[in-house]
């Protein structure tokens, strides 16, 4: 498998205009087919840091490269063509009156005839369980659906690097599992994904690596297992590890046998109560 290092982010430093957040002395590499999840509670900086990545805004100093090349010294369509970012609030994404004018922009975006639109975006909708969905007025729908929506625009893209943001956030419980699968078969289609989330308990299907921020800063990153198992550290970030594995750090004492999937801990118990 190709795992060349698509992205690079090295921020020394960026502040906004107003206000006094800055994220300070963010340093890691993306390889090509990762999963990663950025967390850090609310305030930590992931939403700016995802902004940053997609090349949305400018005046940091350090560098962010994308296969090779400073985001900055890109022009818009050389970024879209590659990598896509689902906005935390859909309303921020969303700005057509109808969902497949919505769906369909970025596809028309990128010259494509119509018919290969089309394709795209029925095929993105049926992705996120909204077929059927075209014609209804984007302003009437739920929250979930619009985020829904929001992401069946980035899917239509076919972007290989998706940078989303709290893609779970309103999802009911059989929409997330859905999406969950869908990351995997992303992920098996070979694309590089950045997942901001407070949703811990679905880290560990998609991530390799975890990514945490705290006050605008990078403090811990390392390959999931190990990072959802430093409970003392979690816990200094105002984190949490997955619940379903908190009740056997009693029972294993080795870390690495910790669960932290529902499934896992349903293997794990089998053995212990069949030995
Ligand atoms: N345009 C802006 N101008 C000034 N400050 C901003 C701006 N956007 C965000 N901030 C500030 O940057 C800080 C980090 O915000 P950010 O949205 O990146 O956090 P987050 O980790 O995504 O939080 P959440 O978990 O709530 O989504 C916050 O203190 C916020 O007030
Ligand atoms: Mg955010």
């Amino acid at each position: 498998m190709d795992n060349s290092i698509r992205l690079l982010i090295s921020i020394e430093k960026f502040t906004f205009e107003e206000g006094d957040f800055s994220l300070k002395e963010i340093h890691f590499t993306v390889r090509s087919g990762e999963g990663i999840a950025l967390l850090g509670v609310n305030g930590a900086g992931k939403t700016t840091l995802l902004k940053l990545i997609d090349g949305l805004y400018k005046n940091y100093q350090g560098e962010i490269r994308l296969d090779g090349r400073e985001i900055r010294t890109l022009k818009p369509r050389e970024i879209y063509s590659k990598m896509g970012l689902l906005f935390q609030n859909p309303e921020e994404q969303l700005f057509a009156e109808r969902v497949f004018e919505d769906v369909a922009f970025g596809p028309r975006n990128m010259g494509w005839r119509e018919e290969k639109v089309r394709e795209a975006v029925k095929r993105a909708l049926l992705l996120v369980g909204l077929e059927g969905y075209d014609d209804k007025k984007i302003f009437n729908l739920s929250f979930g659906q619009k985020k829904r929506v929001a992401l069946a625009g980035l899917l239509a893209m076919g972007q290989e690097i998706l940078l989303l943001d709290e893609p779970t956030l309103g999802l009911d419980p059989i929409v997330e599992r859905n999406f969950i699968e869908l990351l995997n078969n992303l992920k098996k289609e070979g694309k590089t994904i950045i997942v901001a989330t407070h949703n811990v308990d679905l880290v560990p299907y998609f991530a390799d690596r975890v990514v945490i921020l705290s006050a605008g800063r990078l403090v811990l990153q390392g390959p999931t297992k190990e990072i959802l198992t430093s409970l003392s550290k979690m816990t200094n970030y105002n984190l949490r590890p997955p619940l379903v594995s908190l009740p056997f750090y009693s029972v294993k004492n080795n870390l690495s046998e910790i669960p932290l999937t529902p499934e896992e801990a349903e293997i794990l118990l089998n053995k212990l109560f069949l030995r």
